[in-house]
């Protein structure tokens, strides 16, 4: 999905890895990667790659590694993984890459997270060029037991396929995280709010990046009016209900979302006709009992009103088709904070 991201919204072709995606840019290119990009968790420059398998190799080649342009001080956050390398000490390897910034002579300030990575003898060191990662936006302040990363939800919007509709409805909403990435991706919203990002404080290319549109309500609340976006939400905590109100006013979109306290079903009634529906249902893990029942009624709910159309579930019910009675295509699956779950698609 982050490869997905990257080709259609810049014209790059990423490499998926494991737990990645490698990608060649020049400096604008990665700016607007790391500015814009609502998927990924963060992004990081490879600033060294050679073979190691003794520690003065390894100190010497660190010692080479172009500290300067990325670092702004010395007591960078180090963070070292050692995978089947003749050097499998992390510690010991921390050790060397602290003795090489120490030699930088740069002054003592923190400065950014490197991540040095050891795979058969291999070392690659990156500098991480967003700083805090991007399911900390900022932008969301309160969640709830259960809320969902805002780049997970984001995947999970670009692979749902809900088209061009006006509006959506979330039955299980939570904190909202769904309902506001969708109207951000609907509305075209910044990614990030007026924080600065790691790339910012990089000495090679502070004061000289193309400014940056930091996300604002007051444009958000006209975006999504001009567009004439609905989202509607319902949950029957009333704490999920306070929490998705609050953080809608806060992100400029309260004029968009009518958020309902109460059992879905019941919340349904007030949903128009035509609305899509794009929730995270329930985990049997997290709620102590009343899910069967909660897909039961959902299922009835979908089947009498086949209008509420697409309808996609991130889920961790391997039968959620059957569960719900009506034929559903598996569009995803991956893991949400340990459990793994599935993203459905219902169009009939
Ligand atoms: C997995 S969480 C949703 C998290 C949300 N996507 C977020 O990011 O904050 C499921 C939510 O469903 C709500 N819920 C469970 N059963 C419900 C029901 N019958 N009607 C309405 N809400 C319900 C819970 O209170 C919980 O907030």
């Amino acid at each position: 999905m982050v490869a997905g991201e990257l080709r259609d919204a810049l014209g790059v072709d990423g490499s998926p890895t494991d737990g990645g995606v490698e990608f060649v840019a020049d400096l604008g290119v990665l700016w607007s990667a790391v500015s814009t990009l609502r998927t990924p968790e963060s992004i990081r420059v490879r600033i060294a790659s050679f073979v190691a398998s003794d520690f003065d190799t390894l100190s010497a080649r660190l010692a080479r590694a172009p500290w300067h342009a990325y670092l702004a001080g010395r007591d960078a956050n180090v963070r070292v993984v050692c995978h089947k390398s003749k050097l499998y000490h992390s510690g010991a390897v921390e050790e060397r890459a602290r003795a090489a910034l120490a030699a930088t002579r740069l002054p003592h300030k923190p400065g950014a997270d490197v991540h040095i990575r050891l795979s058969h003898d291999r070392v690659t060191v990156s500098v991480d060029a967003t700083g805090e990662p991007a399911h900390r936006r900022g932008l969301r302040d309160r969640i709830v037991p259960g809320a969902m990363r805002e780049t997970l939800a984001a995947a999970a919007i670009r692979a749902a396929g809900l088209g061009a509709v006006s509006s959506v409805w979330d039955p299980f909403c939570g904190a909202g995280t769904l309902g506001f990435e969708w109207l951000a991706a609907a509305a075209q919203l910044p990614t990030f709010g007026a924080r600065e990002l790691a790339m910012e404080r990089w000495p090679s290319v502070r004061g000289s990046l193309p400014a940056r549109v930091a996300y604002e309500p007051s444009v958000a609340a006209s975006a999504t009016a001009s567009r004439g976006l609905r989202w509607y939400g319902a949950d029957r905590s009333v704490a999920a209900v306070a929490a998705a109100c609050a953080n809608a006013e806060a992100l400029g979109v309260g004029a968009a979302c009518l958020v309902a306290t109460g059992d879905f079903e019941v919340c349904a009634n007030s949903v128009p006709d035509g609305t899509a529906v794009f929730s995270n249902l329930p985990y049997g893990k997290r709620v102590t009992g009343g899910v069967d029942d909660s897909l039961r009624r959902l299922g009835q709910l979908l089947r009498r009103r086949p209008d509420l159309r697409p309808a996609v579930f991130v889920h961790a019910h391997e039968d959620l088709a059957v569960r719900l009675g009506i034929p559903g295509e598996r569009l995803a699956s991956f893991s949400n904070r340990g459990i793994r779950v599935h993203l459905t698609r219902f169009t009939s």
